[in-house]
């Protein structure tokens, strides 16, 4: 296990004052504390809420401000700027305006967190069917089109990271078909691979022939085993960049997602993306969850 005090003591370099973070969906739940941990761990000189509603947004920098106030004057943390961007994840016209606006006040992005996503209720009376395309949509192609408009700026980032996160619910083995299961997991894996096989998905489970094919039974869990994937081939094809990129399982957590039934507070479930964003001499390509690297192959 990684002692999260330890991890969030990666060192505090003079180039933390510049250094950048955004944290996607942060308005809430698990990514409030992402942003508020970032916030509190002095190495950062500012953390970007992207958020969709700019009411909630500002609300939720001032919750952080007023923490990072309480902490003034001993901690480093205590000259963090936090602020708030409009993002809507899946609307492309909104990433680019996320990406033109840092582009513009900062030139770079030292670490991004995807956290955004959304999860149908179990009781919602929409058909399986018609949960899949707007579940991928926001939580896979959502997040790879927003990754894929920030990654020339996140590549001029000091110690560049990404973390995704994802879940447990995309475990490899929700995936009946070994040989889906291979593809899915192979080490040669492309982008546009990974998209045809979840498009493929979806018109699978639309025609209703997705279980015979050996696919998984949940949308979610489909979007997040993606996410995972994804997290696989960006590694690899962004070490030459010098991108770390990560991905983790917050666990299961007291959020609106899980209408509170979830027995982790989201400040702890929160460490997990927090870990791989800031520990010194992050491995890349890893999935982490209850604090440490697990192994997804075998998940
Ligand atoms: N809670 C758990 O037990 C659990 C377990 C495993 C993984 N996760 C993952 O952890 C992350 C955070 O989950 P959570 O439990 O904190 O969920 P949550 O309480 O529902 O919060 C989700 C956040 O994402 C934002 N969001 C959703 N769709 C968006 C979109 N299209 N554009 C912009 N923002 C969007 C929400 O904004 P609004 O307030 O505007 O809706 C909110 O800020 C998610 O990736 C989730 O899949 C959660």
């Amino acid at each position: 296990m990684i002692p999260p005090a330890a991890a969030v003591l990666a060192a505090q370099t003079a180039s933390a004052a510049s250094r950048i973070a955004l944290v996607t969906g942060a308005n809430k739940g698990i990514g409030f504390y992402i942003a508020l941990q970032l916030a509190m761990s002095g190495l950062f000189g500012r953390v970007i809420l992207g958020c969709r509603d700019a009411t909630r947004g500002e609300a939720a920098v001032s919750q952080i401000e007023s923490h990072l106030s309480a902490m003034k004057p001993q901690s480093s943390a205590s000259s963090t700027c936090v602020s708030f961007l409009p993002l809507t994840l899946g609307e492309t016209q909104s990433h680019r305006a996320l990406r033109e606006t840092l582009e513009e006040q900062y030139g770079k992005l030292d670490v991004l967190v995807n956290n955004a996503a959304m999860a149908f209720k179990g009781a919602d009376p929409t058909p399986h069917e018609e949960q899949c395309k707007p579940t991928l949509d926001v939580n896979f192609r959502g997040t790879v089109v927003l990754t894929e408009e920030l990654l020339p700026l996140i590549r001029r980032g000091d110690d560049a990271r990404i973390v995704n996160v994802a879940s447990m619910a995309g475990r490899l083995s929700q995936i009946v078909s070994t040989d889906l299961r291979s593809k899915l997991s192979s080490p040669d894996l492309s982008m546009s691979s990974l998209q045809e096989y979840v498009d493929q998905y979806e018109k699978d489970v639309v025609d209703g022939t997705y279980r015979q094919k050996g696919w998984g039974g949940s949308n979610y869990g489909m979007s997040k085993l993606a996410v995972i994937a994804a997290t696989r081939v960006w590694a690899r094809d962004e070490a030459a960049n010098g991108v770390k990129v990560n991905c983790c399982c917050p666990g299961y957590c007291d959020t609106d997602m899980t209408s509170h039934k979830g027995p982790r507070p989201p400040e702890e479930g929160a460490k997990n993306a927090v870990i791989p964003a800031t520990m010194e001499n992050v491995p890349t390509g890893q999935f982490f969850q209850n604090y440490e690297i697990s192994d997804w192959l075998t998940s």
